[in-house]
């Protein structure tokens, strides 16, 4: 992966193959960095302009050769649309293209002089995002490529420019947390990506060995022995019909004070979601090996948490396993002894995600939260609901949700909320147990939430349907297609937040 690196030189001593400048879209001036080449060049970059080449458009891109006029070889302009509208996301979207562009020239390495940015809430905001799109926009998954093409070169180095002592100590706090950000997302994106035939649950429990990154992690996984003792019915019953067995696991990280209550977070693992008995369509099934989004999303904020420190207790919750129809699944009808003592009605096997969570949920109330929060991708309901692109966000306590919506906003993740009247809960009545596992079609991302909340108890709660954005079928532009690893960089956010504490210590 690319390094990142932040050095104390201006853009015109920059020595080396490529460095980016800015400019906005209806200025008809350069301004700062890009000015500042272009006087020292001799004027290599007014041209672009005055010749009406360049408009500053944003994501706009054009390479210029200095021929010796720089100690740079070449000179990137990068259009960042307009100034009034240039915000975080506009930043990262932009810096994902110009360093596609660069990696697309076969180039290794390039230099960044990012201009001070006035709108920025904290001043290591405008870092944060420029790494953040370099590193996100360049992610690639080649795991399973066995030969590589010429232009699929990596770029090895990228390099932040600052002007000064101070702002190069800024700089390298702010570049820090955002590659630890950055790598946990692609540390999500990867998990993912892995096809269910290497990521079964297993597999997952073994690979969160690599969440365990300092003392102040421990990791715990719970096998069919343990589970059964707990009583995990509802969840040892999803993971029937499949040979491979279920896992639990429980990643602790004490970063707070001692018996600080913890934020527990709950990530939906199903490794391969078939849709078991109530078997789904062919269309599209490969793409169900994403049905553990939430489960890797929650490695991968407990990684970054411990990586950067966060001064609070968190706990990490994963319930693994495979949704199959083998010869011993279970079977719509079937009544479900959930490990809460409440009995579930199974209508629909492939409602089986909530099944599972609602045993991690009644584990959770062990730790006796401070708050729960659980990504999931639950329902393709909620992808009718508000779109591929959109969390829908279902919960219990107003604070909680609004920090999330905050945390969202800066992190450019889009999350809407969708209500849990009681009245939902009706429709989940069943005349053989406590409660049906689904609740028809209309409103199917609220029944399932309102499932869920059966669960929880009197701890702030919150859900996130992840099932729209956690797997793309476009690119975006600093998320290629395939897995996204949404939630994680909401997570992180959302956590810095309640730690009160500024990124990079
Ligand atoms: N994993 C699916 C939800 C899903 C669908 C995620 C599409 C991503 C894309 C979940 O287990 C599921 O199958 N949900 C059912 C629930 C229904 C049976 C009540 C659904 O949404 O159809
Ligand atoms: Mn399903
Ligand atoms: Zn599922």
């Amino acid at each position: 992966m690319t390094s990142v690196e932040v050095r104390k030189a201006s853009a015109a001593g920059f020595r080396g193959e490529l460095v980016v400048v800015c400019h906005f879209e209806g200025s008809r001036k350069l301004e700062g960095a890009a000015l500042e080449l272009d006087r020292a060049s001799g004027g290599i970059l007014r041209d672009l302009l005055d010749r009406g080449d360049f408009s500053g458009k944003h994501g706009q891109v054009s390479v210029v050769y200095t021929r010796g006029a720089l100690p740079a070889h070449r000179v990137l302009l990068l259009g960042l649309g307009k100034k009034k509208e240039c915000d975080l996301e506009k930043l990262r979207r932009a810096f994902s293209k110009a360093a596609r562009a660069v990696r697309d020239l076969g180039v290794a390495e390039f230099a960044v002089r990012l201009d001070p940015f006035g709108e920025a809430k904290r001043p290591e905001d405008p870092t944060e995002a420029v790494v953040e799109g370099v590193l996100l926009g360049l992610y690639r998954f080649t795991r399973y490529k066995t030969s590589r093409k010429e232009g699929d070169k990596d770029i090895r180095k990228v390099c932040l420019l600052a002007a000064g002592d101070r702002e190069a100590r800024r700089m390298k706090a702010a570049a820090g947390a955002a590659e630890v950000v950055s790598r946990a997302v692609c540390y999500a994106r990867d998990l993912v990506s892995t096809p269910s035939n290497e990521m079964t649950p297993r597999d997952m429990a073994r690979r969160a060995r690599e969440v365990v990154v300092s003392k102040k992690v421990r990791l715990t996984v719970l096998g069919n022995r343990e589970m059964e003792k707990l009583g995990m019915r509802a969840l040892l019953s999803v993971a029937r019909g499949s040979k491979e067995p279920a896992r639990f696991i429980i990643l602790e990280y004490s970063g707070g004070r001692r018996g600080e209550k913890p934020y527990v977070i709950v990530g939906k693992g199903i490794t391969f979601d078939s849709g078991g008995i109530s078997l789904k369509p062919p269309d599209k099934m490969e793409e169900m090996k994403s049905d553990m989004s939430g489960g890797a999303a929650v490695l991968a904020v407990i990684r970054a948490a411990a990586e950067l420190g966060l001064p609070l207790n968190l706990v990490g919750l994963v319930p693994a396993t495979e949704n199959l129809p083998g010869g011993r699944a279970y079977k719509p009808g079937d009544v479900l002894k959930s490990m809460s003592g409440r009995t579930i009605e199974v209508i629909s096997t492939d409602a089986e995600g909530r099944l599972i969570l609602a045993d991690a949920l009644t584990y959770a109330g062990r730790f006796k939260p401070k708050a729960v929060i659980d990504m999931a991708t639950l329902t393709g309901a909620c992808i009718i609901a508000l779109g591929d692109d959109v969390i829908g966000m279902m919960g219990t306590d107003g604070p909680l949700k609004d920090s999330l919506r905050k945390a969202a906003d800066e992190t450019g993740e889009k999350l809407w909320e969708l209500p849990i009247w009681d009245d939902y809960a009706e429709l989940l009545k069943s005349d053989v147990a406590d409660m049906k596992n689904t609740g028809g079609r209309a409103g199917g991302a609220i029944t399932a939430a309102c499932f869920l909340r059966k669960f929880v108890g009197d701890t702030p709660w919150v859900h996130l349907d992840i099932a729209g954005p956690a797997w793309l079928s476009k690119d975006k532009p600093y998320i290629p297609r395939g897995a996204s690893a949404v939630g994680v960089r909401l997570l992180l956010r959302f956590l810095r937040d309640q730690a009160g504490k500024k990124w990079g210590k």
